[in-house]
């Protein structure tokens, strides 16, 4: 009984003590993609009004690449890291006298395709006698959800008849795998394809299908889809309908992007 009312008020204690060293400084990360650009990442802070800032210091997966000293550095630092693989722009503000609020933004443009996600760490350090500091990891994912498929195809009325060809294309990152399926039936492409466009920063994929319609009508689905942290993500589908395949486009987008767990 009395050991575990013991344990009651050690963590009662240790929750209250929580509580309050996170009020100490707040902090906040936060990342988007920006279309045709990469991401960008943003560092933001908040101290107590009789703190002043002392430090920030910026990680990359655990290895400090900035160390903004306003003491040093003055009102703002403004930093270019060149990699083989991205070129980041680093841009710590404040905001508010004493540095006691600020933020560093981090714009990150990749020139390769990215293939592994990226933990940025934020720590914020405040100015005698308590010297305060805060820090948080934030990871980056390396995934954008593959856009609407798009079905370009050709249907001949000569020979062999009810020959069609479909072309199916999407993008994203990583690169999107594309399903076919004709009358809930999964089939093969014939050919595929993919390249990475320097300008999107996204992955182009196609998917080609020659394909002979039967005498029933049937709908013919072309899926991207991605498989990114244990989740299957799919893009909306783009559809062909045999029964109206002559003259007028048969092309149905479904405005859905649908978020499966395996
Ligand atoms: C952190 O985010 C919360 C909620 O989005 C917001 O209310 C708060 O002002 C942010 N703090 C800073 C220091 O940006
Ligand atoms: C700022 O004030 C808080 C109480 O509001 C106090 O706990 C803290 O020690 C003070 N910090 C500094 C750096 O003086
Ligand atoms: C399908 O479309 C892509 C462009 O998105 C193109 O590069 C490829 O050649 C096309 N495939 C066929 C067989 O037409
Ligand atoms: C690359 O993407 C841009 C849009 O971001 C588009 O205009 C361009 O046609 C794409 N290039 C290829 C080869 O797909």
């Amino acid at each position: 009984m009395a050991a575990g009312l013991g344990w009651k008020v050690i963590l009662v204690t240790l929750g209250l003590f929580l509580e309050i060293a996170a009020e100490v400084i707040k902090l906040n990360i936060t990342s988007n993609w920006k279309p045709e650009f990469g991401w960008e990442v943003i560092c933001s802070w908040e101290m107590l009004p009789n703190d002043t800032l002392q430090s920030v210091r910026l990680q990359n997966n655990g290895q400090q690449f900035m160390i903004y000293r306003p003491e040093i550095h003055g009102a703002s630092r403004a930093e270019i890291f060149r990699t083989p693989e991205n070129v980041m722009n680093v841009d710590c503000t404040l905001t508010a006298m004493k540095g006691r609020r600020g933020k560093c933004v981090l714009s990150i443009e990749p020139y390769q395709p990215p293939t592994i996600d990226f933990t940025y760490t934020c720590e914020v350090s405040g100015e005698r006698p308590k010297f305060m500091i805060e820090r948080k990891d934030y990871v980056v994912k390396t995934l954008v959800p593959p856009s609407a498929a798009k079905l370009e195809y050709k249907a001949y009325e000569e020979v062999p008849p009810g020959r069609v060809m479909l072309n199916c294309t999407s993008s994203g990152l990583p690169a999107p795998s594309l399903q076919w399926t004709v009358a809930d039936d999964k089939v093969q492409a014939d050919f595929t394809g993919r390249l990475w466009n320097a300008t999107s920063k996204l992955w182009h994929v196609w998917s080609f299908l020659a394909y002979t319609r039967s005498e029933r009508s049937s709908t013919v689905t072309c899926t991207p889809e991605v498989h990114s942290h244990n989740e299957l993500i799919k893009g909306a589908p783009a559809m062909y309908s045999s029964a109206n395949a002559f003259g007028i486009q048969a092309i149905i987008a479904v405005p859905i992007v649908l978020m499966l767990h395996r």
